[in-house]
């Protein structure tokens, strides 16, 4: 049994207050709907401790948007990931497509990231996805298998069962296109029958365009353990709406 995952990626967006606002908005109205999904906000690094303080005692976990592939030492601006660890996240997103296509990361980079997050004691969340090129020259599948084998050639299939596999097209992502339930259900699909053993634990969750008109459909398909989503995190009463579907 999968437990559902909502995970809200606030991106570079906001003010402190705002973040704060923002956490206690969704952390006052998760309790009471949600039992058996589980909620993660992932805010900009900077606000990580006020987030924290501000979620309190509630079930709303902590995630940070990325994460040093580097444990310590001279790498100006990098944040590690004990130093994630230590101001109360439990996840990280590695290999966000912003990161692949502004910042150049490599899928080498995106496995040691991933490594590097789950030795100190962070669940990876790794994104992959295909741009629209890639689908529009049916490249999809071939994009998808090359990004989570550079990740199993580093970490090994086992260190994938307990991380979280994010599919998020980027053709979807911040451009209200969202796929359909059909196409992300195929590309998740795929992704399970790459997870080897213990593909059936292993929590895969849809990303692009979610908002509370859609979701209710993206989880009613079979692969689809819940979802990450940026533009509709950044309103409390959207994200909890979200919450409320995956939980249904
Ligand atoms: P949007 O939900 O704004 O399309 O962003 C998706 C995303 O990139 C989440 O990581």
């Amino acid at each position: 049994m999968r437990r559902p995952l909502v995970i809200g990626n606030w991106k570079m967006n906001g003010s402190r207050h705002s973040s704060v606002e923002l956490a206690k908005g969704v952390a006052s109205r998760f309790d009471a709907i949600a039992q058996e999904v589980e909620a993660v906000v992932c805010p900009p690094d900077v606000f990580l401790a006020d987030v924290a303080l501000a979620l309190g005692g509630s079930a709303v976990g902590l995630g940070a948007q990325n994460v040093s592939q580097f444990e310590s030492g001279a790498y100006t601006g990098d944040v590690s990931a004990s130093m994630l660890a230590e101001l109360g996240c439990s996840y990280a997103i590695v290999g966000h497509s912003e990161r692949r296509a502004c910042y150049g990361e490599t899928s080498s980079q995106v496995a040691a990231k991933f490594a590097t997050a789950q030795r100190k004691g962070l669940a990876p969340i790794l994104c992959v996805g295909e741009t629209l090129a890639d689908r529009e020259a049916n490249k999809t599948l071939a994009v998808i298998r090359e990004q989570i084998s550079a990740v199993v050639e580093t970490v090994g299939l086992g260190a994938l069962s307990s991380a979280i596999v994010a599919y998020e097209p980027v053709w979807a992502i911040g451009t209200g296109e969202v796929a359909s339930p059909d196409q992300a259900q195929e590309v998740l699909a795929f992704i399970r029958t790459l997870l080897g053993e213990k593909a059936d634990e292993t929590r895969l969750i849809y990303g692009g365009s979610v908002s509370a008109e859609n979701a209710a459909q993206l989880f009613e398909q079979e692969d689809i353990d819940g979802a990450l989503v940026g533009g509709a995190s950044l309103h409390a009463e959207q994200f909890m709406a979200i919450c409320q579907m995956a939980e249904m």
